[in-house]
């Protein structure tokens, strides 16, 4: 075992609403650590380390410390590091332990518009919502989204600052902001009043930003990855509508990500386990969920993808997805 991982030995583990009862979470293993070269270049230029060795020995102390912050499966399994598209994989019922089968930004189908938002729409603003350490808003800005257009936001304040521990950053050199809150919290996260106001996110200073309200139908991407299916039902639900009252009328404005998903909706099984399960929806009640009861019906542009994986034997589903407004 490498010096400085966590072991956790608690029997009950709180990841937002899912709790995880019984088995430990598990040890850190580095064997999991792998980068393909596409990602080796992205951490190497971003990071600034050259050197494949001095570069996972950095990766791992950072991954060490946020273990030791809240035990996700995505810090264990070195998600926040993939950026092989998944789309490329869809076509395979089983994907094997030894692929890798994670999803980011820019394996999205919308990534591209996104990018085209933020080079077209002078006033377009990027939220990388339950971010971690916001490698989805650093990957989008090293493609050309403005930083200082893009808020990465988190309820824990320490991951906002591994991210520039991570990435070798201060707040000088990285001009994205880092944003810490709940978004259950309606002081920093309120449904909308008037969804349909359309103003400027340019009248914002965001870097002066406390909460997201001030940004209610401001706006123009919103990306949301592994982060609703911490959730129960009901606040999915209050979570969509609450980013929807976000978003900027502008048509083509778009929320997008990607989460444990199901053919039918109802609880499903974690990459820890079949007995960890949480919430899941499916393509179809995601789609009615956007388009009917968040958003009027008719006004956005719902599109799903359901891949199924099995990890350890464990067979479950990710469901990648996008809201654009028409
Ligand atoms: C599973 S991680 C996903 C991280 C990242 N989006 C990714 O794809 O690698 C979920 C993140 O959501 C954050 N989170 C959990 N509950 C939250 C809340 N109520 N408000 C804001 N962020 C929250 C956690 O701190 C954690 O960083």
């Amino acid at each position: 075992m490498m010096e400085g991982t966590a072991i956790h030995n608690d029997s009950t583990t709180v990841l937002g609403d899912v709790t995880f009862q019984t088995a430990p979470m598990p040890t850190l293993d580095p064997d999991l650590y792998r980068l393909s070269s596409e990602e080796a270049a992205f951490f190497k230029a971003q990071i600034g380390i050259d050197d494949d060795e001095d570069l996972k020995r950095h990766i791992l102390e950072v991954q060490a410390k946020a273990y030791k912050i809240v035990p996700y499966p995505c810090i264990h399994e070195f998600y926040f590091l993939r950026y092989v598209s998944y789309r490329s994989m869809a076509s395979e019922s089983t994907i094997t332990r030894s692929t890798v089968l994670s999803i980011n930004i820019s394996s999205y189908p919308v990534y591209e518009h996104i990018l085209k938002l933020g080079r077209e729409r002078s006033d377009a603003v990027l939220l990388d919502l339950g971010c971690c350490f916001g490698v989805d808003a650093r990957k989008a800005a090293a493609d050309g989204f403005p930083a200082k257009n893009i808020i990465a936001s988190d309820i824990n304040n320490e991951f906002l600052e591994l991210s520039h521990e991570l990435f070798r950053t201060t707040p000088t050199s990285y001009a994205a902001c880092l944003l810490p809150g709940d978004v259950f919290d309606p002081a920093f996260l309120s449904i909308a009043a008037r969804p349909n106001d359309v103003s400027s996110a340019l009248a914002i200073d965001l870097s002066s930003l406390k909460s997201l309200n001030p940004l209610h139908g401001r706006i123009s991407a919103i990306n949301v990855a592994r982060f609703f299916h911490l959730f129960t039902e009901d606040k999915q639900l209050h979570l969509a509508r609450a980013l929807a009252g976000l978003l900027s009328a502008q048509p083509g404005s778009v929320i997008c990500g990607f989460h444990i998903g199901s053919p039918e909706k109802g609880m499903a099984a974690t990459v820890l386990g079949p007995e960890h399960r949480l919430f899941a929806h499916s393509p179809k009640s995601w789609t009615s969920l956007w388009d009917g009861e968040v958003f009027e019906k008719g006004s956005v542009k719902v599109e799903t993808e359901l891949v199924k994986l099995v990890t350890r034997g464990v067979e479950r589903f990710m469901m990648g997805w996008s809201v654009v407004r028409l």
